[in-house]
């Protein structure tokens, strides 16, 4: 894939970045998808006062796709994830076990921590080896 592409939907992750709802942590978190179809979906963190019913940036917009009938398993080719933040950062665990669920074996997570850039990525596979997934209730 192109790296323009990759760099446009690090932006549309920003975008959605300034959309989070984050009152609380003030860890504000963008995502963007890019699904086989070529359809591309963002999401933001949505926080509670109910502190468990904040929802990931990554799995609100994976929740969007599959709630329009555009995500299946096997459906997700990347996942970018805008976040500010200047060390390491990965997507959470319970975001890596959903991602898992509609991940194929080359899907990829990519960090853009600066506007206008990419600073990591990774597999699905390496970022969360040994995944329990679909295939296991087959
Ligand atoms: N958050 C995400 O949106 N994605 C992640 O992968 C890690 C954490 C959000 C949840 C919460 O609103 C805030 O960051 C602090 O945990």
């Amino acid at each position: 894939m192109g790296q323009n592409l990759e760099l446009a939907l690090a932006e549309m992750a920003w975008q959605a970045l300034a959309r989070a709802y984050a009152p609380y942590s003030k860890f504000q978190v963008g995502a963007a998808l890019l699904l086989k179809d070529g359809t591309t979906w963002t999401g933001c963190n949505v926080e509670n006062a109910s502190y468990g019913g904040t929802i990931c940036a990554e799995r609100t917009a994976i929740v969007k796709a599959v709630s329009e009938g555009k995500l299946q398993p096997g459906g997700l080719d990347k996942v970018v994830v805008a976040c500010n933040f200047e060390d390491d950062v990965w997507p959470c665990g319970i975001c890596r076990q959903v991602i898992e669920e509609f991940c194929h074996a080359d899907t990829e997570i990519l960090i853009s921590r600066k506007q206008g850039m990419i600073n990591d990525r990774m597999k699905q596979s390496d970022l969360l080896p040994h995944a329990f997934g679909p295939s296991h209730l087959n």
